[in-house]
Formats: C-alpha cells, structure tokens, sequence
C-alpha cells in the first residue's frame, strides 16, 4: 500500500491519499495532548493500540448494521477509510458524569445520566470546541436538522451497542466522543475512531476512582501506568469475538 500525499496531520493522527481518490490512510500517532494541546506527551504503542482497538470496534458496529468508514488494517498503525466529509461537530454520549459535565453543571462524578445524553460540540480548536446547541448548529449550518436527529439516532443506538460490548469486556462506558461523516451518497457514516483517547473506560474489577480509570483521564490527571492501561484495554477488547 503507497501511501502517498499527506493530506493533514492532527494531534493524534495523520491522514494521507491513497492511489484511490475514494480511500485515505490514517496512521494513528503515539503523541498525546490534552486540555486542547495545552498538556503534550507521547504513549509508548497508543498508535497500534488505538488503531486495533477502532478497527474491532468499528468491525463488531458494522456487524450490527452501523456503517463506517472502516476497510482494514495494512500495518499495525495503520488504518484505510473511505473517503467521507467529516462533519465540524464532536458528538459525545454520556451514561456517567464526568470531565467537562461534571464542571460545567456541578453533578457529582459517578452521577449516573439516566437517559444518556447526547451533546454536540463545535470542532474548532481556537474556539476550544465549545457546546452547541440545535439552534447553534443551524446559525452557524453545521449541519442541518435533519441531520442533527439522524447524528441523535445514531449515537444513542451506538451507545447501546459498545455499552453491551464494554460490559462483556468487564468494563463501564462512562462517555465517549464521535464523528461522523457524509459519503459520496450523502449516507451518514461513523468517522474518526473509537479507543480510550476517545472514550472514558471504567474497570469494573476496581472500586477505587483512580485505580478503575482506563483511559485518557490518566495521561490528562497524571495517574501513572498508561500503557498498561491502554494495553488491558486492547486485550480485554480483543477478547471478546465480532
Ligand atoms: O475530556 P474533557 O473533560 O475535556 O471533555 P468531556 O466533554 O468531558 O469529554 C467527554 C468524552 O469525549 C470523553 O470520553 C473524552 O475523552 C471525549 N472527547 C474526545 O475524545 N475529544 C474531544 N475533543 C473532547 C472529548
């Protein structure tokens, strides 16, 4: 596989053509940020680890009828996607307070949010991705209403997907972030990644709140043992057969 022009590099990835004008490479990055880039650091094998994770994740979604722009993993970093325009919004689904819910609002950490919630942000780092609302969202024609119900269905029905998954694998969905994107058919396709960068992943093996933490939060909150972290989380959810 050639890969040929880079096309962008974020914080976390970099997303290069291919010689199919309708398929892009991403190669999933070891470097870390947080607290929009303000914090940096790298995570020794989070590149592999969160490209393995995403391609079992999206592979058990589209199993059950979700579509995504996941084809396969030619390298152990790398993932091919098809090509889809990228909505400017972060959907994040929320089954637990914590991070931004929990300062912004007061709630308690552990609160549970009974029914999830489903929230849009505005992906803009020098805004620092701010909170939208519906009425944002068609001001600034982020989207159109149409789409933000179809971008509601979705999330919650992928919640229920990954929260069933996440409990085989013996660990709590707290919250995670999407993106979606538009095909060529302007069919809505789940983008971007799933992994514990991008979710927060309690183990449910634990009690104590920082001992049960698998994800990012102990990269941002300085907790020590990321690796291993990510590493548990790949294994438990490799464990568990699509
Ligand atoms: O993580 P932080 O407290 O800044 O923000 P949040 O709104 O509480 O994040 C909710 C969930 O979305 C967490 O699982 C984050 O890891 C994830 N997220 C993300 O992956 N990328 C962002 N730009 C913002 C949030």
């Amino acid at each position: 596989m050639s890969a040929d022009r880079k096309l962008y590099e974020g914080k976390a990835k970099i997303l290069y053509s291919t010689e199919d004008s309708e398929i892009l490479l991403t190669h999933f990055k070891d470097d870390a940020t947080a607290f929009n880039a303000q914090k940096r650091g790298s995570i020794v094998g989070k590149g592999e680890i969160n490209c393995a994770v995403s391609a079992h994740l999206f592979r058990m979604l589209e199993a059950k009828g979700i579509p995504t722009h996941f084809i396969d993993t030619p390298a152990p970093n790398q993932m091919r996607v098809c090509r889809v325009h990228i909505l400017p919004l972060e959907v994040v689904v929320r089954n637990i307070a914590a991070g931004s819910l929990c300062k912004q609002t007061g709630l308690a950490l552990g609160t549970i949010v009974n029914p999830p919630l489903v929230e849009f942000y505005y992906k803009n780092d020098d805004l620092g991705d701010p909170l939208l609302t519906r009425g944002r969202i068609q001001l600034m024609q982020l989207a159109t209403p149409e789409q933000v119900d179809q971008l509601e269905i979705a999330a919650r029905e992928i919640n229920e997907i990954l929260k069933e998954f996440f409990t085989e694998c013996g660990i709590t969905l707290v919250d995670f972030k999407l993106e979606f994107g538009i095909d060529q058919h302007q069919n809505l396709i789940l983008a971007d990644e799933i992994s514990p960068d991008t979710c927060r992943l309690w183990d449910n093996t634990e009690t104590d709140p920082d001992a049960r933490v698998m994800d990012k939060d102990r990269f941002r909150r300085d907790l020590g043992s990321v690796e291993s972290a990510y590493q548990q989380v790949l294994q438990r959810v490799l464990a568990q057969k699509v």
